[in-house]
């Protein structure tokens, strides 16, 4: 079966790392949410500025694009996907993506994002995001995944909660 897969959660919880991996296990296409913000909102996340709701909707309605056009063929994108207001965006274009969110202590994540100096993302985001995180609900297809161990450990965590 063709997967649509989210890989959701804050900054540094390891989406581009997993979601790069889980897209070459599955062998469908590979997007990085971050590579559809225009370039006002790097600009302010690089000042260490959070975006607001106006900012995010060129860059959902983006990501959304991607995801209608692969629908048929799977995909995988690496998304914070932090409200479930840009779930139900995302999901607008794919009623049955699933959604894995990737999720651990927040010191565990700190310590990677540490470890991380060149990214655009300041570490002291990190508190906005987890303020901002809306877990999955019940009736939001999709899983929550551990971030302890590593990519490959983590991936085949992704891989097993996958639905058939
Ligand atoms: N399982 C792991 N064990 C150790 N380090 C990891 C693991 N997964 C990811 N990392 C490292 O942690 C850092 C954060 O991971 P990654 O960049 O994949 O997170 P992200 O969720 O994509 O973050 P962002 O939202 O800022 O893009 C990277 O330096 C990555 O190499
Ligand atoms: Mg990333």
């Amino acid at each position: 079966m063709s997967h649509m897969v989210v890989v959701m959660g804050v900054s540094g919880s390891g989406k581009s790392t997993v979601g790069g991996l889980l897209a070459e296990r599955l062998g469908v296409p590979y997007a990085e949410a971050d590579d559809f913000h225009p370039p006002a909102n790097i600009a302010k996340m690089s000042a260490g500025q959070p975006l607001d709701d106006a900012d995010r909707e060129p860059w959902l309605d983006a990501i959304a694009a991607w995801i209608e056009e692969r629908a048929g063929q799977g995909g995988v994108v690496s998304c914070s996907a932090l409200r479930r207001r840009y779930r139900d965006r995302l999901r607008d274009a794919a009623p049955d993506l699933f959604f894995l969110h990737l999720d651990g202590p927040p010191e565990l994540i700190a310590s990677r994002l540490a470890a991380r100096m060149e990214h655009f993302m300041p570490a002291g985001l990190l508190r906005s995001q987890l303020d901002a995180l809306e877990p999955l609900e019940p009736d939001e297809a999709g899983a929550v995944i551990p971030i302890e161990g590593g990519p490959a450990q983590i991936t085949d965590r992704a891989f097993a909660a996958l639905p058939d």
